[in-house]
């Protein structure tokens, strides 16, 4: 890897305090052909949320955070305040990091038991409670040696810029920990036994196999999805017609007639040719039906997430870095977070200014790749010096790196595009003290 060294710049200190906000951004972008590029910063993140917020030149659909829980567990960074200065750090961001949300925008913040209540307050001051959309709930791994409540949970506050600008929450059944195994356990199988015997013996395999399936009552949409297509995809077929006074359709765009039916009427012709050209509509006794293949379902977002904390573990295991970081948050889990929030966009800005192991970056490099996505991430991480009693230390001393606690982070994001052949387009910067 080369990274790329420059400094972050202020804009409007550049051009002088007189141009307005929108002129200087054009200049910026006219002078430096500034496109939003990945970045990992090095620094202080309220130096950098300082600057963001004042040059105005980058608005987030999604805010990930980790911060120190403030339990005093971790040698490595400071993480023991008193209850007031720890407030008074987290309002001093999350104040900045509010003017740098897109107004569509929302923010992850995990936290646990010893600080969420009041973490939660100082949010619906800052965000304001009306723009709070929920808390989720994760699994940590189990710790034994508690005299009382063996907490093997942590929470993720979720707040939105504006609620009402926000789109609808969803995430594709597929992308989901609940469901994902099972459906491709169960395409697989069905889409072999069309290939082997064709669509009739598949859809009888498949009602048969729902029949079990649906007996977890949290599979009972699995109901609706009794068809198999052309291709031995497993659909849903939705009924075309509304409530209303039946009526013929003639479509000669498509080449569809369709006569009156007994107590309803049809669907809008324009809804017909959407789908007639999304190659959405499928017969059953000559009747058009929508189809929704299960590969596509989506689902509602619920509050607990079937996310354990050693699945961070074993990501960096995976990448040769094994106990180098205390904690580090499951990749699958931030790619949830920002699937659900960023559906619909195709060039998302995710900012984590509490980077870490830098999760979120692998995060942001793996939707890119599996959903054709073209977002990009800006990470912020304190050079803060590892403790020399740990094995991070020893480790960034073996590969002649300064025993730091960015250098973990960038090592991380190198062994993954590395690892995945994935082009590590992302520029290094110092946040100016
Ligand atoms: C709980 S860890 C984040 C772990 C991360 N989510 C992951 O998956 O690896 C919090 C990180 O925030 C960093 N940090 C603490 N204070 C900071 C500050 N003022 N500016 C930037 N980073 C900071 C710490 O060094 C630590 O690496």
């Amino acid at each position: 890897m080369i990274p790329k060294r420059c400094c972050d710049h202020n804009a409007t200190k550049f051009f002088g305090t007189k141009l307005t906000c929108l002129a200087t951004k054009v200049m910026v972008a006219f002078l430096f052909d500034e496109k939003p590029k990945s970045a990992v910063y090095i620094g202080d993140n309220l130096k950098y949320l300082q600057r963001r917020s004042t040059a105005h030149d980058i608005y987030f659909d999604v805010i990930y955070i980790d911060p120190p829980y403030n339990t005093g567990n971790h040698f490595s960074y400071n993480d023991k305040r008193s209850k007031t200065e720890y407030l008074n750090f987290m309002r001093k961001r999350l104040v900045l990091a509010r003017e740098i949300l897109a107004q569509s925008g929302v923010i992850f913040i995990s936290i646990d038991d010893s600080q969420l209540y009041s973490l939660k307050l100082l949010c619906d001051e800052i965000f304001g409670s009306q723009n709070f959309l929920g808390n989720f709930i994760t699994f940590q791994s189990q710790r034994s040696n508690s005299r009382f409540i063996n907490t093997i949970h942590e929470y993720i506050l979720c707040f939105a810029k504006d609620k009402k600008c926000t789109p609808k929450f969803t995430i594709k059944r597929l992308e989901s920990p609940e469901f994902r195994e099972g459906i491709m356990k169960l395409s697989s199988k069905v889409k072999k036994e069309f290939q082997q015997n064709g669509q009739k013996i598949a859809e009888k395999l498949l009602s048969k196999e729902i029949y079990e399936i649906a007996k977890n009552p949290d599979w009972n949409f699995i109901k609706n999805y009794n068809l198999v297509d052309e291709s031995g995809e497993i659909f849903f077929a939705k009924d075309l017609s509304v409530p209303g006074e039946p009526n013929v359709l003639n479509i000669p765009e498509i080449g569809l007639k369709l006569p009156k039916l007994k107590t309803r009427r049809w669907s809008s012709p324009q809804k017909f040719i959407k789908l007639f050209y999304e190659n959405k509509l499928s017969y059953k006794n000559n009747r058009p039906y929508e189809k929704h293949l299960l590969k596509d379902s989506d689902d509602n977002v619920s509050s607990i997430l079937n996310f354990y904390s050693r699945m961070g573990t074993n990501d960096l295991n995976k990448l040769g870095l094994r106990d180098l970081f205390d904690t580090p948050k499951p990749v699958e889990l931030i790619k949830y977070l920002i699937r659900i929030a960023t559906n619909e966009k195709s060039k998302a800005k995710i900012l984590d200014f509490f980077a870490g192991s830098g999760t979120t970056g692998q995060a942001v490099y793996e939707i890119n790749n599996e959903d054709k996505k073209n977002h990009i991430f800006h990470l912020v991480q304190l050079d803060e010096k590892l403790s020399p009693k740990s094995k991070a230390y020893r480790f960034a001393q073996d590969n002649n790196l300064s025993p730091t606690a960015d250098q973990l982070l960038l090592k991380r994001l190198e062994a993954f595009c590395k690892k995945y052949a994935i082009n590590d387009d992302f520029e290094i910067r110092r946040v100016n003290k």
